[in-house]
Order: C-alpha cells, then sequence, then structure tokens
C-alpha cells in the first residue's frame, strides 16, 4: 500500500544535495552539544522541581530525575545510532519514512510539532512569568492581562518567540553563537545553584527521602495517571508511585537532546558528531538535574518548595535574595535558548516534510542568502507567537511529554527494523546489545506514558486524529515518494 511506501537511506541522503533545498554545513560535535545543552536545561530544572517535590515524589524528585535519565539515555543510543545512519534534517521524521513508510513518518512529524511548536510555546510563556518577576524586582511591575501564565494576551512571550524567529532566520552559525554565549551563562547559574545551595542543606530536610504513599482520593477520573486507573489503584502520590508519576513530568526537562538529530544536515561530520552531540548533552544535564534537584530539596522542606521559581525561591528562603535575582536572571537566558533551539527543531523537521511533498514545497525553499529555510520559520515563528500569546500552556506541558515519548518509541523501533531491511547500511555508531537496548527503551518510554493523566491521553488521541484527517486530505496526494529522486548537483558526500 502506497501509505506504508517507504524512502531510502541513499535517497533520504540525496535529496539534501537538491538545488534550492540545501542547508549550509557549518556545525562541529562541540556546536551540536552546546546545543543540546541549550535545548535541554530549561523550564523542566528551573520551574517543575519544585511542583514535583512537593506534591509527587518529595526529597526523591532526585529519582525521579534518575529514572526520567534512564528512559531517555536508552532512547538517546536509538536516536544517536539512527543519527549516524540517516544523517538528515527531520528527525524521529527522517527515520521513520526509512523504515515504517509514509503514514508512520506523517504521523510522527505531525506528533513532533507536538514536541517541538507547542514546548516552545510552553518555554516562553514560563519565559514571560519570568520576565515578569525580574521586572518586578526592579520596580516596574507588568499587569497580568499582559504577561505571565493567566494574560488574556501573553506580550513578553509572543515577543520572545518573535526575536528568537529573527535569529534563526539570519543563519544557523548566527544562532549557534548566540546559543554559546548563553549556554554559558545557564551552566554558570546551575553550577552557582549547586555549589552555593551545598552551604545552605539541612540533612533533616532528607528525612524522609521516599515520603510514604498518600490516598489522593480528590485526583480521579481524567487527572489520574492511566496506570492507576488501568490497574484499579487507589490514587495516591509519593512513595514509589509518587516517583514514578513524577519522572512522567520532569522528563520534560530532557526533551531536546533528540533535537541534536534534527541539524543533521548542517553538520559537517554527521556521522561522527551526532552521536557524541546527543549522548553528551545528555549525560552533562543528567548529571547537573540530580545534583540540583538534590540541593534544593536539601535547602528547603519539600513542602515548602515554590512550585513557580523554585531554585531561586529556596534561596530567598535561606535569606539570599540577591542570589535568587542572579538565579532569575539565568533563568530567563537559559529558557531562551530552549525556545531557540526547539523553533529551529520544528523549522527543519516540516522543512524535511515539505521537500517530501507532505506539507507544501514552496515553504522548504531555502533563503539565497542565508542558507536557512527563511519562509518556513517565519511562519512556524508568527504561528507559535499566536499560540504563546493567548494559550495559558501549563496544562498542555504533558502533551509536550507524551508526542515526544511517542516518538522515542517509534525511533527505537525503528532502529530494530532498519538492522534487519538494511544491515549493508554504514553505522559509525551502533547500539550495544540491539535489539535488548532499543526493546528496554520502549518499555521505559511505554511505562512513562502510562504514568501521565487521562486527560492527556485524550488530548494526545485528538491531535493524533487531526493528523490522520490531514495526511489523507494533503500529504498522501501531494508526497514525492513515488517520484524518480532528483540528480545531485554537486558530487554526493
Ligand atoms: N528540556 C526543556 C526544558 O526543560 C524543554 O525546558
Amino acid at each position: 500500500m502506497s501509505v506504508f511506501r517507504t524512502k531510502t537511506v541513499e535517497r533520504s541522503i540525496q535529496d539534501t544535495d537538491e538545488p534550492g533545498h540545501r542547508l549550509r554545513r557549518d556545525l562541529s560535535a562541540l556546536d551540536l552539544t552546546i546545543f543540546g545543552v541549550g535545548v535541554i536545561i530549561g523550564t523542566g530544572i528551573f520551574v517543575l522541581t519544585g511542583e514535583v517535590a512537593k506534591e509527587k515524589a518529595g526529597p526523591a524528585v532526585a529519582l525521579s530525575f534518575v529514572a526520567a535519565g534512564i528512559a531517555c539515555a536508552l532512547a538517546a543510543l536509538c536516536y544517536a545510532e539512527f543519527a549516524s545512519t540517516v544523517p538528515v534534517a527531520g528527525s524521529a521524521y527522517t527515520f521513520s519514512f526509512a523504515t515504517l513508510g509514509e503514514l508512520p513518518a506523517w504521523i510522527i512529524g505531525w506528533d513532533l510539532v507536538l514536541e517541538l511548536a507547542l514546548a516552545a510555546a510552553t518555554v516562553s510563556v514560563g519565559w514571560s512569568g519570568y520576565a515578569k518577576s525580574l521586572l518586578g524586582d526592579l520596580g516596574w511591575d507588568l499587569p497580568s492581562s499582559v504577561a505571565g501564565e493567566h494574560a488574556t494576551f501573553n506580550i513578553p512571550a509572543a515577543l520572545i518567540v518573535l526575536i528568537v524567529t529573527g535569529v534563526l532566520v539570519l543563519g544557523i552559525k548566527v544562532s549557534s553563537r548566540v546559543n554559546a554565549v548563553i549556554v554559558t551563562i545557564k551552566l554558570a547559574i546551575v553550577l552557582f545553584v549547586i555549589f552555593a545551595g551545598l552551604f545552605f542543606i539541612k540533612s533533616a530536610n532528607y528525612h524522609p527521602f521516599v515520603p510514604k504513599s498518600v490516598p489522593t482520593p480528590s485526583v480521579q477520573g481524567s487527572q489520574e495517571p492511566l496506570v492507576q486507573v488501568l490497574f484499579g489503584y487507589t490514587p495516591s502520590t509519593y512513595g514509589w508511585a509518587g516517583i514514578f508519576a513524577g519522572a512522567a513530568i520532569v522528563f520534560f526537562a530532557f526533551i531536546g537532546f533528540d533535537v541534536v538529530a534534527t541539524a543533521a544536515e548542517e553538520t559537517k561530520k554527521p556521522q561522527r558528531d551526532l552521536p557524541v552531540g546527543i549522548i553528551a548533552s545528555l549525560i552533562i544535564c543528567t548529571a547537573l538535574y540530580v545534583a540540583v534537584s538534590l540541593v534544593v530539596v536539601g535547602m528547603e522542606n519539600y513542602r515548602r518548595l515554590s512550585i513557580e521559581a523554585p531554585l531561586a525561591d529556596a534561596f530567598k528562603a535561606v535569606g539570599h535574595s540577591g542570589f535568587a535575582t542572579i538565579i532569575s536572571i539565568g533563568a530567563l537566558a537559559g529558557l531562551t535558548t530552549v525556545v531557540l533551539i526547539l523553533l529551529l527543531g520544528q523549522s527543519r523537521v516540516f522543512f524535511a516534510m515539505s521537500r517530501d511533498g507532505l506539507l507544501p514545497q514552496w515553504l522548504a525553499e531555502v533563503h539565497p542568502r542565508f542558507g536557512t529555510p527563511a519562509r518556513m520559520t517565519v511562519i512556524i515563528g508568527a504561528i507559535v507567537a499566536i499560540i504563546a500569546g493567548f494559550v495559558p500552556l501549563s496544562a498542555l506541558a504533558d502533551l509536550v511529554n507524551i508526542g515526544t515519548l511517542f516518538a522515542f518509541v517509534v525511533v527505537s523501533i525503528g532502529v530494530v527494523i532498519l538492522r534487519r531491511t538494511r544491515p549493508d547500511l554504514p553505522r559509525s555508531f551502533r547500539v550495544p546489545w540491539s535489539p535488548v537496548v532499543p526493546i528496554l527503551a520502549v518499555l521505559a518510554c511505554i511505562y512513562l506514558m502510562l504514568n501521565l493523566p487521562v486527560e492527556t491521553w485524550i488530548r494526545f488521541v485528538v491531535w493524533m486524529l487531526i493528523g490522520f484527517v490531514i495526511y489523507f486530505a494533503y500529504g498522501q496526494r501531494h508526497s514525492r515518494a513515488g517520484e524518480p529522486a532528483v540528480k545531485p548537483t554537486v558530487e554526493s558526500r
């Protein structure tokens, strides 16, 4: 059936040389690692740590980070193998096209909108909250109607999206330079939290490390994790169930290592550098998260942590408001790069999809001077700015998680399939102990998905159904998968 036709890896690589659709190759392994860290460290650690410690896991929030980190590490190995085999913009979308076929690829591309565009909007709303609080510290109070989570139109959120879009249009090298500066600030702030915080730790705050499970009968129905509904557990919080429910939420903090793979076509030596970039950025972030979360719950009792700005507020609680301001500035800078790279990833995935004809092809033209898919970037930026302006997205962060976990599941399955269907392809990075590691990745991601609330599952299914309708109304008819390949005008790499 044509909906399951695959696109060969050779064809995918060849398409990257199509005149007018060629991206500039500027990035090294270090650039990619910085990109990874730039997109990974954000709302997850700066905001969600407080909520998860307070409401789900207690001081054991560090274990939630470890659990989510293990699932991500397994998936990251699969992404690294794929990215080293199919170094083409589009990440999970491209990988699925090479293995599962056109319709699954479209579904994944559609699903990635949740991970990338929706996450960018979510993070920019978080950014506006920090901006509001910082401007407040400086004596310039923005009214709630124009900034923060419950604004009628969230001006700072929309503005930051538009500024970042401008940077992206100017070129990948410019974006990566801006990113490198900000990532340095962000890392400095995170290290500052860890080392300065060490002096304020009270060991009493670690007891009990895993608080006893408490029934929460009020959280029933659509807000209950699916796993509790399926197995008929009494809804509860804390304890081990709390750690895993927390892991499904702090998973948000890890989103982004896979975005490194979307920069494949802009990497000088993708086969070698992509696995390095993906795995190095994940290791760095996991270590930092565990350290930060241990320090923060050691500084302040988990029941008293703030859910808006837990890192900054933990320092306020020990009498250091000045430190809190510095941390807020760092968070603001940090969240900016997250929005930048999520939008970069989104434009590259749609770029790949429209080059394949599943979205209108005129969107995929590369700007002659900047070497970026400028038209695509501007359109996506405008839409995300509008969403960020109008929608309070805190509830939708879970939707970002489920969408991303689903993509991880598909990519992990894809690795096993591609090993069977194309054992001949050169793989500069191979997942160890395949198929055991990919299968564990699938199971770990599905387990985290099951720990998300029922309402998230419903939203996810509705989003995917909309995707099906669009595919049959547009993508299937305009797909170029049946056409002969265009001859490359330069020597193939
Ligand atoms: N991992 C990113 C964050 O935590 C999306 O903001």
